[in-house]
C-alpha cells in the first residue's frame, strides 16, 4: 500500500481517475446530453424582478438575492455567518468573533468565546414553541408500523437518557460509541451525548466486531449503547452479541446500555445496562451542560488512502449551523414539511440531514429502518404516501436498484406530497437522475444532486439554493453552498482559472462545517488535507467545471471506494485480506458495478506452496474481510496472479489493474516506469483464464 499525497502523483491520478470514471457506462452522456430542467420554486418576492432567496435566513440579511447572499459569504464571511449565527442559534454566551482561522496551519475556530448547547438548540427551543409537533417518526422495518415522537417526548427521553449515562460515570468530554440502528433511541442517545457534554461516535450497525472494537479503542470509549437486536427487510441482526465480541478487547469501556429493539432475550453480561428500565428511574430533565463552541460535538470514522479509519472531528457551533442552514436552503425545507433522509444513522448524511440539520430547523424527521425492497420495491413510495413526505433524499444506488423494477411500484402510490428529491453519496448517472425526476417526481421537483463528505459536515455543492427558477442540469452537484468556494487545481498546485476544465477539487476558505481534525492525529488531519495544497482543504475528489461554470464531481483521486454509497479504502481491504498467511501480497482496486457504482476487485499473490487450494482460500479471504470489516466490503472478484505490476520503485501501478479489470487494455498508457513490463501479459493471461471460468468460481 502506498500513500503518496505529492501533486504530482495527486493530479495524475485525478486526470486517471477523470479519465476512468468517464469510461464507465454510466457517466458517458454527462458531458454530452444536456438537458437543462428549469425547476418551478415558489417565488417569495413581488416586485417580481429581483427575488429574495427566503424571508427567514436571517432579519439583517432578508430580501437579498441568492446571489448577493452567495458573494456577501464569500466576500465577508464574518457578516454573513455572524448575523446567522447569531439569530439561528440560541447561546449562552454570545462569540467573541465569528472566526479565528489559519487553513495552512490547520486551526480552525468558529464562533470562539461562544457557549451553548446543541440538545438545546435541537429539542428545548421547540418544546418551548411548539411541544406537540411531531420530531421523529419512526419508520419501522413492517410498513404500517411507524411511530411518531414528539419533540417533547424528545425532550424528555434525551434528559431521562442523558441522567442515565451520568449515573454510569460519563462526564464532559468521555466517548460514547453508539452501535444502534436509526431509532428515536438512537437520536436520544446522541443528543444525550451533546445534553452532558460527552462525544458521541455512532458506528454503523452493518461493521464487523472488529471494526467496532477497532474504533471503540482509538476513540477510548467509556461506554456503548446498542439494541438487544435490529431488525431490517424482515431479518434480525444479532447487535448485542457483535458488542460483546468487540468488547472483549476494549478495556476502556465499563458500561454497555442495551435497549430492546425485539422481545427476544440475549445474554446479558456484568458491565451490561438494560436501558430503558434505568431510563424509567431517572427524572425526564437533565440541565444542559455549557459548551464552548469548539468543544468536541461527535466523531465519526470514515476510510482514507490508509488502511486506518480516520475518526474525524466535528464540533459544535459551527456545525450545527452549518448542518442547520444547508438542510434549509438545498432541499428547501418549510416549516410543517415532513423530511425523509433514509440514509442511516452510522453515516455523515444520517448525522446531518436525518438528526442535527431537522432537528435544529424545528422540522419532523424521518427515521428510516427498512430496505428500499422490502417487502416489495414500491417501499420507499408507500412510505412516502403513508407519512406524506416532501423532501425524499437517498442514495442513487437505491435508485439504480429501484428502475431495474416495473414503474407500477411507483406509479401506485400518491406521491403528491413530494416537493424535492435529493441524492448523496455517489456521482448520479443519468439514467438514474431522469427515473427519480421523471418517474418518481413526475418532472414536477427539483432534484438535488448534493456533493458532500463526512469531512465536510454539510452539503457543499448542489443545485440549490439559486436564484428562482434557475437551472439544474442532471447529474451535476453544480453550485457552491453559502460560504464555499471550490478551486480545481493543476498539478503544479495552481487554481485553475477559466471554465470547461478539470483538476483537483478543493475548497479555498474555511467555512463553518468544515471537520476541525482527526481524532488524536492532529498531523495525518493536516497532511491529508491541508498540505497537498497549501491554502487550501482538499477533498480527494477530482471535479470538471463546465462552460457555464457549474461543477460536476468525477470521482475520488485516491484509493477509496464507493460501494453502495458507502465510502471504502481499498487500504482497508487489503490489510484485511494480508492476515493471510498463505498470502504475501494483494492490491484492491474499485471497478463499475450496475447497482453498487463500484465493487472491490481484488488481485492476490499467493506464496508459493502447492497444498494452496485457491477456492478455500478465496473463501478464507471472504471470511477475513467479514469479520475485519463487514460482509459490504468483501470483494466481488478475487483474481489469483503471480505477481503485481510495480514501477521500479516498488508501487503498484493501479492504473493497469483498472484497465485490465475493465476489458481496457487496448490502450494502457505509459507503462515504462514498470519494473518488468512482461508482468501485464502476464496479469491479462490470468484475467482471461478468469473470465472464461464459470461465474460462482471467480
Ligand atoms: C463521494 C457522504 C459524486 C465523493 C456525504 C466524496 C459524491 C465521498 C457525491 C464522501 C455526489 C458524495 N457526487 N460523488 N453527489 N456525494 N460523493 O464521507 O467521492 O461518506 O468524497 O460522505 O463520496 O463520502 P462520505
Amino acid at each position: 500500500m502506498v500513500v503518496n499525497t505529492s501533486r504530482s502523483l495527486l493530479y495524475t491520478l485525478c486526470r486517471e481517475a477523470v479519465s476512468f470514471r468517464s469510461e464507465l457506462r454510466f457517466y458517458k452522456s454527462a458531458f454530452v446530453s444536456r438537458q437543462v430542467f428549469h425547476c418551478q420554486r415558489r417565488t417569495y418576492s413581488a416586485n417580481g424582478t429581483k427575488t429574495s432567496l427566503s424571508p427567514n435566513i436571517c432579519s439583517s440579511l432578508a430580501g437579498r438575492s441568492y446571489k448577493e447572499l452567495y458573494e456577501l459569504s464569500v466576500e465577508d464571511p464574518d457578516t454573513f455567518w455572524g448575523s446567522i449565527a447569531k439569530e439561528r442559534l440560541l447561546w449562552n454566551r454570545p462569540f467573541d468573533h465569528v472566526n479565528n482561522c489559519d487553513i495552512s496551519t490547520g486551526r480552525i475556530n468558529w464562533f470562539p468565546g461562544g457557549q451553548l448547547n446543541v440538545s438545546v438548540n435541537c429539542l428545548d427551543v421547540h418544546v418551548a414553541k411548539h411541544p406537540n409537533r411531531v420530531a421523529l417518526v419512526w419508520e419501522r422495518d413492517e410498513p404500517g408500523t411507524e411511530v411518531n415522537v414528539t419533540y417533547r417526548e424528545l425532550l424528555e427521553s434525551t434528559c431521562r437518557l442523558a441522567n442515565t449515562l451520568k449515573r454510569h460515570g460519563i462526564h464532559r468530554g468521555d466517548r460514547v460509541a453508539i452501535y444502534m440502528p436509526v431509532s428515536p433511541l438512537a437520536v436520544a442517545a446522541m443528543l444525550a451525548c451533546a445534553r452532558i457534554g460527552a462525544v458521541h461516535t455512532v458506528v454503523f450497525a452493518g461493521f464487523s466486531a472488529e471494526a467496532l472494537a477497532g474504533r471503540i479503542q482509538d476513540a477510548q470509549c467509556k461506554a456503548v449503547v446498542t439494541c438487544n437486536q435490529g431488525v431490517r427487510g424482515g431479518r434480525v441482526i444479532e447487535l448485542k452479541a457483535t458488542v460483546d465480541a468487540a468488547v472483549k478487547s476494549c478495556p476502556s469501556v465499563r458500561s454497555v446500555f442495551v435497549a430492546q429493539r425485539t422481545s427476544n432475550r440475549v445474554p446479558m453480561t456484568g458491565i451490561d445496562v438494560l436501558l430503558e428500565e434505568e431510563m424509567a428511574k431517572e427524572a425526564a430533565d437533565c440541565s444542559p451542560e455549557v459548551m464552548d463552541s469548539e468543544d468536541m460535538l461527535f466523531m465519526l470514522y470514515t476510510s482514507g488512502s490508509t488502511g486506518q479509519p480516520k475518526g474525524i472531528v466535528h464540533t459544535q457551533a459551527g456545525y450545527l449551523l452549518y448542518a442547520s442552514l444547508t438542510h434549509q436552503y438545498v432541499f428547501d425545507y418549510r416549516p410543517g414539511d415532513v423530511f425523509g433522509c433514509v440514509a442511516d444513522i452510522g453515516w455523515v448524511t444520517g448525522h446531518s440531514y436525518v438528526v442535527y440539520g431537522p432537528l435544529c430547523n424545528g422540522a419532523t424527521t424521518v427515521l428510516f429502518e427498512s430496505t428500499p425492497v422490502y417487502p416489495d420495491p414500491g417501499r420507499y413510495w408507500e412510505t412516502v404516501e403513508r407519512l406524506g413526505i416532501n423532501q425524499f433524499y437517498g442514495a442513487p444506488t437505491a435508485i439504480r436498484l429501484l428502475l431495474k423494477y416495473e414503474e407500477s411500484w411507483v406509479k401506485k402510490y400518491d406521491r403528491s406530497s413530494l416537493k424535492t428529491l435529493g441524492s448523496v453519496g455517489e456521482p448520479i448517472n443519468h439514467e438514474a437522475w431522469e427515473w427519480f425526476y421523471n418517474v418518481v417526481g413526475d418532472g414536477r421537483c427539483p432534484l438535488v444532486d448534493t456533493w458532500w463528505q463526512t469531512e465536510t459536515g454539510g452539503v457543499c455543492i448542489a443545485p440549490r439554493p439559486a436564484e428562482d427558477g434557475a437551472e439544474i442540469i442532471p447529474a451535476m452537484a453544480m453550485r457552491p453552498f453559502f460560504g464555499v468556494q471550490p478551486a480545481l487545481m493543476d498539478e503544479t498546485g495552481a487554481a485553475i482559472t477559466g471554465n470547461d476544465v478539470s483538476g483537483a477539487l478543493c475548497i479555498s476558505k474555511p467555512w463553518p462545517g468544515m471537520a476541525r481534525t482527526i481524532y488524536g492525529d492532529h498531523q495525518r488531519f493536516v497532511d491529508a488535507y491541508l498540505k497537498p495544497y497549501p491554502g487550501y482543504y482538499f477533498t480527494g475528489d477530482g471535479a470538471y467545471r463546465s462552460k457555464d461554470g457549474y461543477y460536476q464531481i468525477t470521482g475520488r483521486m485516491d484509493d477509496v471506494i464507493n460501494i453502495s454509497g458507502h465510502r471504502l479504502g481499498t487500504a482497508e481491504i487489503e490489510d484485511a485480506l494480508d492476515e493471510h498467511p498463505g498470502v504475501p501480497e494483494t492490491a484492491v482496486i474499485g471497478i463499475p458495478h450496475d447497482i453498487k457504482g463500484e465493487v472491490p476487485f481484488a488481485f492476490v499473490v499467493l506464496k508459493e506452496d502447492d497444498s494452496l487450494d485457491h477456492s478455500v482460500v478465496i473463501e478464507d479471504l471472504r471470511g477475513l474481510v467479514a469479520t475485519k470489516i463487514a460482509k459490504y466490503a468483501i470483494p466481488d472478484h478475487f483474481l489469483i496472479v503471480k505477481r503485481l505490476p510495480k514501477t521500479r520503485s516498488g508501487k503498484i501501478m493501479r492504473r493497469i489493474l483498472r484497465k485490465v479489470a475493465t476489458d481496457e487494455t487496448s490502450n494502457l498508457g505509459d507503462i515504462s516506469t514498470l519494473d518488468d513490463p512482461s508482468v501485464v501479459t502476464e496479469i491479462m493471461q490470468a484475467y482471461t483464464r478468469f473470465k472464461n471460468q464459470p461465474a460462482q468460481k471467480r
